[in-house]
């Protein structure tokens, strides 16, 4: 039996990353999947990336979010986000990142995938296809056809809509371990999931789990970030 950490959309919560580890111990799993989204919105993505980089055994892909960062860090003109406060918060970032860690950021793929037993797992943000493509449970049956059709892998691991669930279709598993950082269904608690791999059967496993959203809070006070996020961390919501 393989015992793989799913997680995912973190932005820059360092608090409640911390709270899953200390919760689940990580260095017992065969695999620490990340599916991207790694910064923004919060003021610890130097501390969120380090994490990743002193682990072994870590299969990591950047998001959006990330993308959007390098491209500031990179002299570029950022289109989107428009909104005014959400723009404060990506050149934050990107002025507060680390040499080494904006280098690990730039060094991730946009999508991988890796092999488990005779079982192929993908890792994508958003979805085989496209990794802007914010795929909810409730989204069309024909769509779960198409992408499962789309891609040779058993099990297809995704971030971006930041909605924990889990889903066959046409024999494909399509798990996401919605966001440790960033919920947004009225629940602050940071969400992960276990996926469990045994010869001939797949399980999946969903956890919420409560941190120190008061740390985030104070990060954001402290560096005179706008205030809408703060409530965000607070209730769990999207307020923007
Ligand atoms: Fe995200």
């Amino acid at each position: 039996m393989k015992k793989i950490l799913l997680l995912g959309d973190i932005h820059a919560n360092f608090p409640a990353l911390k709270a899953i580890e200390k919760h689940i111990k990580p260095d017992r799993f065969d695999r620490i999947i990340n599916t991207g989204d790694f910064t923004v919105y919060s003021t610890f993505p130097n501390e969120t990336i380090q994490w990743f980089r002193k682990r072994k055994k870590t299969i990591c892909i950047f998001g959006n979010t990330d993308r959007r960062v390098l491209r500031i860090l990179n002299g570029k003109k950022l289109k989107r986000p428009r909104k005014k406060e959400k723009r404060v918060m990506y050149f934050w970032t990107s002025e507060n990142l680390l040499p080494e860690n904006i280098k690990y950021l730039k060094s991730l793929p946009q999508k991988a995938d890796f092999t488990t037993g005779s079982i192929r797992i993908g890792v994508f943000h958003g979805t085989c296809d496209d990794p802007d493509e914010e795929l909810f449970p409730d989204a069309p049956e024909a769509r779960f056809h198409q992408l499962a059709k789309n891609s040779a892998c058993q099990i297809h691991i995704m971030g971006h809509s930041h909605v924990p669930y889990y889903k066959i279709v046409d024999g494909v598993h399509f798990i996401n371990p919605g966001s440790v950082g960033r919920m947004f269904d009225g629940d602050p608690r940071a969400s992960f999931a276990i996926l469990r791999v045994y010869s001939n059967k797949i399980a999946v496993e969903h956890f919420r789990i409560p941190y120190g959203v008061e740390k985030v809070v104070k990060g954001l006070k402290k560096n005179n970030l706008p205030h809408i996020y703060a409530k965000m961390f607070q209730v769990g919501k999207k307020l923007n």
